[in-house]
């Protein structure tokens, strides 16, 4: 059975609800690119807030990790990759935990105890060691000297701020021979394979910790890596997650994995995340911004080494690699199958676009490195600007090469470009090269206006559970328990547009925390914010915590109109909108 399979079930036995897996790109953070954890669609959950399905939770989750880009490659790296995660909302904590997770390990996969080994927090200031997760592990037969206290990497938190606390993280002795007695943590053949953190804190913006209102158990373990282990092999692409699509690839260019495998490897995974980003709801296309920018960075990277290996660009390589991925995880993600056709799409436009400059781009590369030690800012710039090269891939052919890349040289003429192209464009459409277009600007002043619309026609409780904007359109998520009926929704949009037509000024000003929202300012997720905020209002219609940025005035919006009202999850709906006039893209 597989190893999802088995861990849900497992969890399910243990009292638990199995929540579907939230999509790769956020849907209510504008501030992380993509999900790199489990919990990290559950934080208002972990914060206090009830969840539907009740108190203890089970997920196989999507996650992206960017981090790493550029090391995949070896053996271990990954851009992808699906967490196992069981949570408790203020239900069990260490004691259940800890014991489950050894009960998996032991009963379900039957991994052998004696492989194993363990790291707990030691305790620094106020927060003490944690003698329960100690004395629980001794109890399930670790021995002494495989339990390691530390400090640094027995404290967890998804980036700097936010729901946090300490956690006790489980190793695995992938070396040769018998697993040592002593647990060296600076060993890399011990690799961790799940991590459960309990989290008791929230880590404020200013640095300082509190106490949450419950404590929380939030546990992750990679497939990947538990895959690798379960199956005996060393390298994480020869198990068979990977099988299927290296030997495509061996078929594709006619060559053995063994002595090719870094070109395989990366294109592998890279072309594995593009294909979950595109069949993402969020609809992300490869371009200069933001996931965009990644998900072209992750096609082209994989084209040059589709090109290194000699597979012909123009073969229908794309489709060959969708199938087989689309197949093996149709039956966990449906999205995939439902999408197959616009990924297949996106990877041949991409390959296309590229394609016509990638030849060109590489003997410019070669021209300028001769008789240099080093790539200058303006040739990196001009290989992205005219040839279609992501900074990391002219860094990356360089390293080949020995050679240096003014990485400094390249920031400074990106952002002269963009001045000039900002000048050159005012006042009119932009698509944007690292920003906020001016009609992504107009529709995030739209999304304030939604919010204030649908308190007044539909309920003054409707809140506001997330947005995301692309230069096509708006969507808008919120709280509510039926759907709109068409009288609403032209009440809606009606609203909308005569504030629009109004020509409203919108005002920013900055302020204390406490204080914006003693005047009523709307926010999502208070414990995000910083300590001085800026607050946006648009006449006396709307007042928002909001980092911007917003049009001066409503009357630079142009037309609002709803394109579709559904439902988004339990109790929260959504609208997808679009600014149809004013827009020099329709006109
Ligand atoms: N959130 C924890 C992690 O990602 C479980 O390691």
């Amino acid at each position: 059975m597989n190893l999802k399979d088995l861990y849900i079930d497992f969890f399910i036995s243990k009292g638990h609800k199995q929540i579907p897996s939230a999509p790769v790109v956020p849907e209510n953070d504008p501030s992380a690119l993509f999900n790199i954890a489990g919990m990290q669609p559950l934080i208002p959950y972990l914060m206090g807030q009830p969840h539907p399905l009740g108190t203890r939770l089970c997920d196989y989750q999507k996650c992206v990790r960017t981090i790493d880009l550029d090391c995949v490659g070896d053996k271990i790296h990954h851009t992808f990759f699906e967490m196992l995660g069981n949570w408790s909302l203020g239900d069990y904590f260490k004691n259940e935990s800890i014991e489950w997770s050894f009960e998996f390990l032991t009963k379900i996969l039957n991994i052998d105890k004696n492989k194993l080994a363990i790291t707990v927090y030691a305790g620094k200031d106020n927060i003490p060691f944690d003698e329960v997760s100690y004395n629980k592990w001794l109890e399930l037969g670790i021995k002494k000297e495989r339990i390691a206290k530390t400090v640094e990497d027995n404290f967890w938190i998804a980036g700097t701020s936010g729901p946090c606390g300490s956690d006790t993280e489980i190793f695995y002795w992938q070396g040769k021979g018998k697993a040592p007695e002593v647990f060296d943590t600076n060993d890399e053949n011990w690799v961790e394979i799940w991590n459960n953190v309990f989290i008791e804190f929230n880590k404020n913006e200013d640095g300082s910790i509190s106490e949450l209102p419950k404590k929380n158990v939030d546990t992750g373990m990679g497939v990947e890596r538990t895959t690798a282990i379960l199956e005996g092999v060393d390298d994480n692409y020869l198990s068979s997650i990977w099988k299927k699509t290296i030997d495509l690839i061996s078929k594709l260019s006619n060559l053995p994995y063994q002595g090719n495998e870094k070109s395989m490897r990366i294109i592998a995974d890279h072309l594995r995340t593009a294909i979950f980003i595109i069949a993402d709801p969020s609809e992300i296309k490869p371009s200069n911004t933001e996931q965009g920018y990644i998900l072209r960075r992750l096609i082209r990277r994989a084209i040059r080494h589709i090109k290194n290996l000699g597979i012909n660009i123009n073969s229908d390589w794309e489709k060959d690699i969708t199938t087989t991925i689309v197949e093996q995880y149709q039956k966990y993600y449906p999205e995939l199958k439902e999408k197959q056709e616009t990924i297949i799409n996106t990877l041949k436009e991409e390959k296309i676009k590229f394609n016509k400059t990638l030849e060109r781009g590489l003997k410019k590369f070669e021209k300028a490195i001769q008789n240099n030690h080093k790539i200058d800012g303006s040739t990196a710039f001009h290989l992205f600007d005219t040839y279609g090269f992501p900074l990391e891939l002219t860094v990356e052919l360089a390293k080949e090469k020995n050679i240096e890349v003014d990485i400094e040289g390249f920031n400074q003429k990106f952002k002269e470009h963009q001045e000039k192209s900002r000048t050159a464009t005012a006042g009119k459409f932009k698509g944007g090269m690292g920003g906020n277009s001016e009609i992504e600007i107009k529709y995030h002043t739209a999304t304030h206006l939604l919010n204030a619309a649908l308190k007044q026609v539909v309920n003054k409780d409707v809140h506001q559970k997330g947005s995301n904007i692309t230069a096509e359109r708006m969507r808008f998520d919120f709280s509510c328990d039926h759907k709109l009926s068409d009288i609403e929704k032209k009440q809606v949009e009606d609203l909308v547009n005569k504030w629009i037509t109004d020509g409203i000024d919108v005002t920013k000003e900055e302020m204390p925390k406490e204080e914006a929202i003693k005047t009523g300012a709307e926010c999502m997720f208070i414990e995000k914010y910083p300590s001085i905020v800026t607050v946006y209002s648009i006449g006396n219609i709307s007042k928002e915590l909001c980092g911007g940025p917003h049009v001066k005035n409503t009357k630079e919006l142009g037309h609002f109109k709803i394109k579709k009202e559904e439902a988004s999850s339990a109790g929260v709906r959504r609208i997808k909108a679009v600014l149809e006039k004013d827009c020099p893209e329709i006109k």
